[in-house]
């Protein structure tokens, strides 16, 4: 994937949307993103160090190398866990199809929020395969919007997820790649395979998830490529701007919203 087809781009306001999302999903997703002491991690596509800076406070005695094809976005994270005072992390400029490390060079392999952006899943994840330890753990992290449900319900509001859903494919990604851990694990060879959902339901009662996940992640996200549908004739500005008003109407105090994550662990033999 070159840098510019990155379906939500690199910009500040994105880079924002991924704090949100790690932050508000730590206890949902995050919580047992946790490695043997003295272990070395790959983080693969780690952005601008959204995940980074929790995993790495979390495991102090874990090393870690973060990589990422995005000069920008190295940057970003180098200066964000810096600011922190973490020091078990290295960055690194590096490319998944072509990574600088020995075979079996890490104790866990991590990817989130990834592999619905790679047209070559599969080879991707073979590739992460070979710098694995034999017995180390690999960790895949996806979203799945065909997952998603809300109310109130909206046809206008299904229609701008699926414009995200559309341009994802468009650019080679796969917005419900989520479904497809399982398979794409056992047919990468590993061993010892467990996927699990997880679930965000988000009602009135959880008003930090109103605020970090229906707003500041989900909607955020879906509102991020209203000129990239409009200008690509997907849909016009008004039918948009219907969907994303809907979708925020999901946060009123009658509103629930719910999304599946998917999280598989598996081992390579
Ligand atoms: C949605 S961001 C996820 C960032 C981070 N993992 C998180 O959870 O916040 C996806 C990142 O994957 C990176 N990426 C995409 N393809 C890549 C590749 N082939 N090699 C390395 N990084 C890649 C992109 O540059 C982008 O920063």
């Amino acid at each position: 994937m070159k840098e510019t087809s990155y379906v939500h781009g690199y910009s500040g306001r994105e880079a924002l949307r991924l704090n949100d999302q790690a932050n508000t999903l730590d206890q949902i997703i995050h919580n047992d993103t946790l490695f043997a002491e003295g272990s070395l991690v790959l983080e693969a596509g780690c952005g601008v160090g959204a995940l980074t800076k929790i995993m790495a406070a979390k495991n102090p005695g874990s090393g870690f190398i973060s990589i990422d094809l995005s000069e920008d976005s190295l940057s970003e994270a180098r200066n964000t866990i810096r600011s922190l005072g973490i020091k078990n992390v290295e960055f690194k400029q590096a490319d998944i199809f072509n990574l600088p490390f020995q075979e079996n060079s890490f104790d866990y392999v991590i990817v989130c929020f990834v592999f619905e952006h790679l047209d070559k899943p599969l080879p991707a994840l073979k590739n992460l395969k070979r710098v694995l330890k034999t017995g180390g753990t690999m960790i895949l992290i996806e979203g799945d919007h065909g997952s998603t449900f809300f109310y109130p319900d909206s046809i206008y509001a299904h229609a701008v997820i699926d414009c995200q859903i559309i341009l994802q494919k468009q650019n080679g990604g796969n917005s419900n790649i989520g479904r497809e851990l399982y398979p794409l694990l056992k047919s990468a060879g590993f061993s010892d395979i467990s996927v699990t959902p997880r679930m965000v339901y988000v009602d009135a009662g959880k008003p930090e998830l109103v605020e970090g996940f229906i707003k500041n992640t989900f909607t955020a996200m879906i509102e991020g490529i209203g000129d990239k549908a409009t200008g690509l004739g997907l849909t016009d500005p008004l039918t948009f701007n219907r969907g994303i008003k809907d979708l925020y109407r999901t946060a009123e105090p009658d509103g629930i919203f719910c999304y599946t994550f998917f999280k598989g662990f598996a081992i390579k033999n």
